[in-house]
């Protein structure tokens, strides 16, 4: 008998599309499917993508999810998006877009988020939207469209995320939720809702911005084109999701204040839950919405984390990628075996993770990645362990903010790829010096978004309700003996940027 009983979540994530059904009474995966698309780069530190790419391979992993889990259409009881966040999507009057969209990585923008900043007054922005204004983050990226592509700036009617583009196919709504608005700029965070008085001073028509939901909201329904398109049942709901790290968070049960988590992905995230709207002074910490009516997070973003280590395997890894390849072993499991012989702290050798800039703590997209301390003692195994040693004190940097918001952790959770080396886990677990909890689900932002349709659907009462009965913990990793020498490592690591920042801004400018 066909199945009536499934959720089904899609993440249009930087690297791919994901689609994910779980069921709808225990949250246990029932099939996922995957599908990359290309990122371009048309200029050093330019990210794009073209969004029919995220369409197209949305439809194709949705029909291969249906397909993998043996699923009739109508057994999807509804659907959450979820995606990259900051990315700009410029639609015309007829919903086509009119450039590839600009995404959160990309840091084309500095001089845009300066003239922003002038205008508006750096403090009245944080008062306006919760946070400085970031070169990942929309607004002034439609600043850029406007001075370097005025023929398009023109034809422009519609601003979309990158997850809102997709709902816009499925369903012909323009729609947005308030997680992923919130990194717009464009967004009043504390009230939930659009800033007259950013798109007033920007000169940007209220026309353009969609119509915001809460996460579990139904905001629109699956439509005959696009079922045909993707395979699902017309009319099926879809609820307006959220940004991908607050889906995540909602599917690893970090709701309530206190609920602190670390996603070790390309970027890094600390993801700290708040049961009121609560902002860094000086905006180190993003000041989101969460996608749970009336709570809201503060988050901390490293740009490059898993990132530093793929970083690491294509640039000096060549011979483990050949031996890895000879002997069908993970490449990182190659890469890192000299690793564990080498001793906590590298021996004095330290790596800053700013190998695309970076936005938390230090907004800089100037700032560039650094090994310091090198002697002649230092191998191949040390330059490895302090890539995996500098991402850990660099998330360490968000931690410390949010500790300085009164929010500390008695043990974080842990996901993303980078949670799959045992030895980053305990490196994680001692610059932290907290327990990590691992999940019994891994499956990402897609399982916070596929939960958010539950809620949407009624099968859970709200997010805690899902939490409560499918968020499970397989594994706790406990801080060992090298607590005390990473707490020496971690100081001389923060000493570092502010030493380093002169230097770095001369790199840009000549
Ligand atoms: C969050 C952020 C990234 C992107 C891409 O602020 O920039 O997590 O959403 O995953």
């Amino acid at each position: 008998m066909a199945r009536s009983d499934l959720l089904l979540g899609i993440d249009v994530g930087t690297t791919g599309c994901k689609a994910l059904l779980i069921d709808a009474e225990d949250g246990g995966p029932v099939a996922d499917a995957t599908r990359e698309h290309p990122l371009d780069t048309p200029r050093p530190m330019w990210a794009e993508q073209d969004p029919e790419r995220w369409w197209d391979g949305a439809c194709a992993v949705v029909r291969e999810v249906l397909a993998r889990a043996g699923a009739e259409p109508r057994g999807v009881a509804a659907v959450g998006l979820t995606g990259q966040m900051h990315g700009l999507v410029l639609l015309d009057g007829a919903g086509a877009a009119l450039r590839p969209a600009i995404l959160w990585n990309d840091q084309r923008t500095a001089a845009q988020c300066a003239e922003i900043t002038r205008r508006v007054g750096e403090a009245r922005v944080l008062e306006l939207t919760g946070n400085p204004v970031l070169t990942g983050f929309t607004a002034p990226k439609i600043a850029w469209v406007r001075q370097h592509e005025p023929a398009i700036y023109q034809r422009a009617a519609h601003v979309l995320l990158p997850k809102d583009f997709v709902r816009y196919r499925l369903t012909g709504q323009l729609a947005a939720d308030v997680s992923d608005a919130s990194g717009t700029s464009l967004f009043d965070v504390g009230r939930r809702r659009w800033s007259e008085d950013m798109l007033a001073a920007l000169d940007l028509p209220r026309a353009w911005l969609p119509d915001v939901f809460e996460s579990a909201e139904i905001a629109g329904r699956i439509t005959g084109p696009a079922a045909e398109r993707c395979g699902l049942l017309p009319g099926t709901p879809v609820v307006a999701g959220a940004g991908d790290q607050a889906a995540q968070a909602i599917g690893g049960g970090i709701l309530r204040e206190g609920d602190v988590a670390v996603t070790l992905g390309t970027s890094g995230v600390v993801f700290a839950a708040c049961d009121s709207y609560r902002v860094e002074p000086r905006g180190r910490l993003h000041a989101f919405c969460h996608a749970a009516p009336g709570a809201w997070h503060l988050m901390g973003v490293m740009l490059s984390a898993g990132g530093s280590l793929r970083w690491f395997r294509d640039a000096l890894g060549a011979e483990e990628r050949a031996r890895a390849a000879a002997l069908q072993r993970d490449v990182y499991d190659v890469l890192l075996a000299p690793v564990v012989d080498v001793p906590a702290g590298c021996e004095g050798l330290l790596f800053l993770p700013y190998l695309t800039g970076e936005r938390t703590p230090h907004a800089d997209p100037a700032a560039r990645g650094v090994f310091f301390g090198l002697t002649l003692r230092h191998g191949k195994g040390h330059l490895a362990r302090a890539v995996l040693e500098g991402v850990a004190y660099g998330l360490r940097d968000g931690l410390e903010l949010t500790r300085g918001l009164g929010i500390d952790a008695r043990q974080i959770h842990l996901s993303g790829g980078g949670a799959a080396s045992p030895l980053w886990r305990q490196i994680l677990a001692d610059v932290f010096d907290r327990p990590l909890a691992l999940l019994e689900i891994n499956q990402g932002a897609a399982y916070g978004a596929a939960l958010l349709a539950g809620v949407g659907a009624g099968a859970f009462r709200d997010a805690a309700d899902a939490a409560e009965r499918c968020v499970r913990i397989s594994q706790v990793v406990s801080p060992g003996a090298n607590v005390a020498e990473y707490q020496r490592g971690y100081e001389r690591f923060a000493a570092l940027y502010p030493a380093l920042a002169p230097h770095f801004a001369r790199i840009e400018t000549t």
